[in-house]
């Protein structure tokens, strides 16, 4: 049976690893400790879970004391690099949450360390496991839109949604690149899934004038907002047990605000971006990115040498805005057919059951065959994140950005 140990006990890391982990994947993976800079939230992991779990107060003594034989890293985007690293460098496989980092230079000391290691990183995309986007998968895969030429991709944030990353460290270039970086690198690994190609060239452009200091009522958090009972943002973060718990009752030890003012100076990341891809086998993609939208959803359109594919989603509406969720495909042949496909019905499970068929793969049949590619490697990490910096970086030098000035072997 594999070991495993966490570092980063956040929501994610509780909720999607720690607790499946020990209640459902006991027989094939066995949880022997957990890391955070919080002490108090990685106590609540024992907690969460139901069983004790270990906890180090040192991520390096923990690697010397358990010697797992792989790391799951869930803490804030910008310090994945650090983790992965240290953990290759102890000898053991890596379970990275997306991003799998925030800047070029984090990207090419990851891959430095694996080549020199040759350790397995895997990075947690499990919009490959969406049952929705698994049979767009199919359908792509079995050629009857032909060779993709283009791609016309538009993702809607809502307002709930989308206003929970100007809430918190993601609101911060430093902590998670950007929303190009922390949100976008789940859609462009898609489009290149999807593509079957690598990335080349980016180019983007990008605004903050919905989040951010555009309003003047505004406080440093909810919690003691004046506003509260007028601003349509407020979050009440101890309303919800698991918020209460998982931080209201740990920002004492760390500072960590989960629900301060979308409204901050602070915030330096774009809430809507525009951008332009050029990909190594000749298709180009154009995608933009919402985070302020009425309602959650995205639009995806495929253009073959054999014909159109049309995707659109609505998952929800966003404040004040309710709307019926929706999936639908259609497909635009050069016989004149419009075909329409159907695809399975969401699941209520984490991100659609996305979650469930992600660590499936993970925990009890990592070896098991996988002819869709839904298992994404360091490689699928790298490139998707690429753009994504690619575009910061754009935007930031206003210039077109070449993937091989930092990548040398896509020149
Ligand atoms: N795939 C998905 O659908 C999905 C969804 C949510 C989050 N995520 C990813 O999961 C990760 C965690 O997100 P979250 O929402 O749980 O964030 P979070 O802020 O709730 O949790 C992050 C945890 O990391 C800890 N931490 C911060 N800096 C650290 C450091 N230097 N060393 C050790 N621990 C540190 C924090 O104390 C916190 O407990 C992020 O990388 C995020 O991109 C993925």
């Amino acid at each position: 049976m594999k070991k495993y140990v966490q570092v980063g006990c956040g929501f994610r890391g509780i909720g999607t690893y720690s607790c499946p982990i020990v209640k459902k994947y006991s027989d094939c993976a066995e949880f022997c400790g957990v890391y955070d800079i919080n002490r108090k939230r990685a106590t609540l992991v024992s907690e969460f879970a139901g069983k004790e779990i270990p906890v180090y107060d040192d991520f390096d003594q923990m690697l010397k004391e358990v010697k797992p034989d792989a790391v799951i890293v869930t803490t804030k985007d910008c310090d994945h690099d650090y983790y992965a690293i240290r953990a290759m460098k102890a000898g053991c496989d890596v379970i990275s949450e997306k991003p799998i980092t925030t800047t070029f230079e984090k990207a090419l000391s990851i891959k430095k360390v694996q080549e020199e290691t040759g350790k397995n990183v895997t990075v947690t995309f499990n919009l490959r496991f969406h049952p929705f986007f698994r049979r767009i998968k199919e359908i792509v895969s079995s050629g009857v839109i032909g060779k993709i030429l283009s791609i016309h991709y538009e993702w809607m944030l809502d307002t709930e949604h989308g206003a929970d990353y100007f809430r918190r460290w993601h609101r911060e270039y430093k902590n998670s690149g950007s929303l190009l970086v922390h949100k976008s690198t789940h859609h462009f690994d898609i489009a290149n899934w999807l593509l079957e190609e690598e990335p080349l060239y980016v180019n983007a452009f990008g605004t903050k004038c919905f989040y951010g200091p555009t309003r003047e009522k505004r406080a440093e958090r909810c919690l003691t907002c004046p506003y509260k009972n007028s601003c349509e943002f407020y979050l009440d973060i101890t309303a919800d047990e698991q918020l209460r718990k998982i931080y209201y009752d740990c920002e004492d030890a760390d500072g960590y605000y989960r629900d301060r003012c979308v409204f901050a100076d602070e915030i330096d990341i774009e809430d809507s971006v525009s951008v332009n891809v050029a990909y190594s086998g000749g298709a180009v993609m154009s995608y933009s990115l919402t985070a302020h939208s009425p309602y959650e959803g995205m639009r995806l359109c495929l253009n073959g040498t054999e014909g159109r594919m049309e995707i659109a989603t609505v998952y929800r509406g966003g404040i004040g805005y309710d709307i019926k969720s929706e999936q639908t495909v259609k497909i635009y042949n050069r016989q004149g057919e419009e075909i329409n496909i159907m695809i399975p019905e969401k699941s209520g499970a984490g991100h659609g059951g996305a979650d469930d068929e992600l660590l499936d793969r993970l925990f009890r049949y990592p070896n098991s065959p996988d002819p869709l590619n839904q298992h994404a490697d360091l490689r699928a990490g790298l490139m998707s994140a690429a753009i994504g910096i690619a575009a910061g970086l754009s935007m930031k030098e206003k210039r077109q950005v070449a993937i091989s000035e930092f990548f040398e072997e896509l020149k």
